[in-house]
């Protein structure tokens, strides 16, 4: 298992918000997660790339503990993180946003860099721009290459397609496509467009109030009936 959480519990203070999370992800699986707004994803991906400690439970990734490690490290060992909001620093370039991140990775190499924007061809012609003043699906497909720039063997996205018009959601479709069928890569996904997330899964899972409810082959479940399990 690349990824391996289990007994999480999580809380903002003293308002326990996830409970008793187990989650598994395969080497090279594409697992997403489904649920409706505040139910805890975000907090559960916060939790995976420790941005916040859970008060019990354990993050394992390849097999070792990575519970009380920070997320510098968990980066380095092989975790990608394309956060909701996509931010990146809005003041630097394209180019140095990327710079940035292939500097602080251990063994970062401008291969790496070359390789992103070989994905993301789109990101070429801007490399010079400051990130703030992308559109959406421009500052989406920074935020997935700044990710990729480590070489990840996890990547953990957090709604991609959100507030993204539809031809740049099918990019990111393709890319995802594309980086799953290049092998090597599994997949953490948080999604709200179901039928998108069930595309590219191999598996789901459904959260419900800080605990996961349901889980299965991705193509067992089908996205009309899974978006009134997720409607308001
Ligand atoms: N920084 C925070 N402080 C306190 N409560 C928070 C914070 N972030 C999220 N929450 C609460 O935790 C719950 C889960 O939020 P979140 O993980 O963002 O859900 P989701 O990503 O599924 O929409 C919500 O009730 C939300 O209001
Ligand atoms: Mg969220």
């Amino acid at each position: 298992m690349i990824l391996s959480v289990s007994g999480l519990d999580v809380a903002y203070g003293r308002a326990p918000v996830l409970h008793g999370i187990d989650l598994e992800i395969p080497d090279g699986g594409f697992v997403c997660l489904l649920g409706r707004n505040g139910v805890g994803k975000t907090t559960l991906l916060n939790t995976i790339m420790g941005v916040l400690s859970p008060t019990s439970g354990r993050v394992l990734l390849d097999g070792h503990d990575v519970t009380e490690r920070p997320s510098c490290a968990r980066v380095a060992a092989g975790m990608g993180y394309v956060p909701q909001g996509r931010d990146g620093f809005p003041h630097l370039t394209v180019a140095e946003n990327l710079d940035v991140v292939m500097e602080a990775s251990a063994g970062g190499d401008r291969t790496a860099v070359d390789d992103v924007l070989d994905r993301f061809p789109r990101l070429v012609p801007l490399l010079g721009r400051r990130a703030g003043n992308l559109s959406g699906g421009q500052k989406q497909q920074l935020a997935m290459a700044r990710a990729l720039v480590t070489r990840p063997r996890l990547l953990v996205l957090d709604e991609p397609t959100e507030g993204i018009q539809p031809s740049i959601i099918d990019e990111i479709e393709d890319a995802l496509a594309t980086l799953g069928q290049a092998g090597g890569l599994a997949f953490l996904l948080v999604e709200q467009y179901v039928e998108f997330a069930l595309r590219l899964a191999d598996t789901y899972a459904v959260m419900e109030a800080g605990r996961i409810v349901d889980s299965g082959p991705a193509s067992s479940l089908h996205a009309d009936d899974a978006s009134r399990l997720l409607a308001v």
